[in-house]
């Protein structure tokens, strides 16, 4: 029996109610980061995506319906019919737009209204006084861009030379299933919690290595020398890793604002970068993962899939998630939004102190009035170059 008379160690019963930094997390409309990335592109789909059959897709805690007109433009509108509230998703794409089946108005990718069925004169007078609401969309890289945020402060679609400059043989492929977090597409926890990962690469030594198992390659084992560093963009890190062979492997790393990452392959194929992730915020508890990569072969992006056990994540029993967990079980593990409040960050957490605080900083810059980092306004100045790989030597 304890009879420490009010002495007694703590135990979990002491533990405080738990919190989150909902500033740097939630990403709904009005939120702190909601807001910051609003001034950002976000790969909303695949080009394949947009289609001729309305698609629903949620995007920073909003619905929207995805289509492709018959004049191959892609248009990204509010579900809600500006009428009387039906939605566009029983719609139907015609050569200039999407038709609420409803009443028949039509709208363009730009929610004009371009017909009025059943009113006097198909609406002559009254259709340029209503707008469905509706989002700005470029298509690039295979990818179907968004921007969200006020239109009077809607930068140029960045151009990445890591995906431009191509070598002889190269193509680029997309990927929508989630490379690095399961293949399932969808994660159900925070972005940020993806998103941090890039800037901790302790982890790969043990989860990815001595835990787990090897789930890349044995080099990785191997606990690296790491620096962090700011730049223009974001954060780099680099690791160095002395191999057995007497070579050093210089494995660079980067995470832009808004979300993302630039992360070599993790089989150490040699040489520049060959993607770029976008973390994609669905809404506050879920993300997704789309990724555009210079390959030779198409498909060749599913074939970096990491295995585990021998196998790949879907296939694996409860009992192997437990034995071999990778980045999907170590995220997710985390909660649908970690508790920051819980956490106890060490020496090895520099780059994930380093994010947060320049995330603090630009969401800052725009409470000030000002253009978050890597938004571009005149032509040419869109380009975001790279330093990411594995560089052998
Ligand atoms: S609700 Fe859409 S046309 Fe009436
Ligand atoms: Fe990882």
């Amino acid at each position: 029996m304890d009879s420490s008379g009010g002495t007694a160690e703590p135990t979990a019963y002491t533990l405080p109610e738990p919190g989150y930094r909902a500033d740097l997390t939630e990403v709904e409309k009005g939120t702190p980061m909601g807001e910051l990335l609003r001034r950002y592109w976000h790969p909303v789909g695949l080009s394949e995506d947009a289609i001729g059959t309305p698609k629903k897709v949620r995007l920073l805690g909003e619905d929207l319906i995805l289509f492709r007109d018959g004049q191959g433009r892609p248009g990204l509108v509010y579900p809600r019919c500006c009428h009387r509230g039906t939605t566009l998703y029983y719609g139907k794409v015609e050569e200039t737009g999407i038709r609420c089946c409803y009443h028949g108005w039509l709208f363009d990718i730009e929610g004009h209204c371009l017909d009025m069925p059943v009113e006097p004169n198909k609406g002559e007078g009254y259709r340029d006084r209503v707008r469905q609401p509706w989002y700005p969309v470029e298509e690039r890289y295979g990818l179907i861009f968004a921007y969200m945020g006020p239109p009077e402060r809607k930068p140029l679609l960045p151009r990445f030379n890591l995906l431009e400059e191509l070598d002889e043989g190269e193509m680029l492929d997309t990927d929508d299933t989630g490379l690095g977090t399961g293949g399932l597409g969808i994660a159900p926890c925070n972005w940020l919690q993806h998103f941090e990962n890039v800037m901790d690469p302790f982890h790969v030594a043990i989860l990815h290595a001595a835990f787990s198992g090897t789930q890349f390659v044995p080099e990785m084992a191997i606990m690296p020398e790491v620096s962090f560093a700011r730049y223009e963009y974001g954060m780099r890190s680099q690791q160095v890793r002395k191999l057995e062979d007497g070579r050093t492997l210089y494995r660079r790393t980067e995470a832009l604002l808004p979300t993302l990452r630039v992360v070599p392959s993790p089989v150490l194929q040699p040489g520049r970068c060959a993607s770029i992730g976008w973390t994609v915020p669905i809404d506050s508890t879920h993300y997704k993962l789309l990724t555009v990569a210079r390959v030779t072969e198409k498909g060749e992006l599913c074939k970096h899939r990491s295995k585990m056990n021998g196998k790949y994540w879907w296939d694996l029993t409860e009992e192997e998630h437990q034995k071999f967990p990778g980045d999907w079980e170590a995220q997710v593990g985390q909660g649908e939004i970690s508790y920051h409040s819980e956490e106890h960050l060490a020496k090895s957490d520099e780059g994930i102190r380093m994010l947060r605080k320049f995330y603090e900083e630009q969401l800052k810059v725009i409470v000030e009035g000002g253009d978050p980092v890597g938004t571009a306004f005149e032509p040419g100045t869109e380009w975001i170059g790279s330093d990411a790989g594995n560089f052998f030597e």
